[in-house]
């Protein structure tokens, strides 16, 4: 039972998070478009939602969410090496929004 409303309760956030990356990112271009570091972050970032666009967050709010969605991705079994992380949270603290 628990098991079951959990597992709505997921697919529920997951689709509005989809739905909220569609609507403020559309098809729109990411900072540092080509390179590996965007390569990275957008292989890691679209497999349960939309990618978030950097400036979304400031870089003290993307170091909570990287910690958040490093939980989520162990819930799932998906691998997230450190490196990855490393990569990936310099690249959003590089085009972060302004604290
Ligand atoms: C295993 C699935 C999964 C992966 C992979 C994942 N996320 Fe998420 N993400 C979620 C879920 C589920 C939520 C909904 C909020 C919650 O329950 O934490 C979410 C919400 C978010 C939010 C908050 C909503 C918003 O758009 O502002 C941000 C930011 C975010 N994710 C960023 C990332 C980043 C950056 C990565 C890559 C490092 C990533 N996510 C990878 C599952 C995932």
């Amino acid at each position: 039972m628990v098991k079951w409303f959990s597992l709505i309760f997921l697919w529920g956030s997951i689709l509005t998070v989809a739905a909220l990356g569609l609507w403020s990112c559309g098809a729109g271009s990411l900072p540092e478009e080509g390179s590996p570091d965007v390569t990275v972050f957008r292989n890691k970032c679209t497999v349960c939602h939309s990618w978030p666009h950097p400036k979304r967050h400031s870089a003290r709010e993307w170091d909570h969410y990287l910690t958040l969605m490093e939980t989520h991705m162990k819930n799932r079994g998906l691998p997230f090496e450190p490196q990855e992380k490393e990569i990936i949270r310099a690249y959003l603290h590089r085009n972060a929004r302004e604290d």
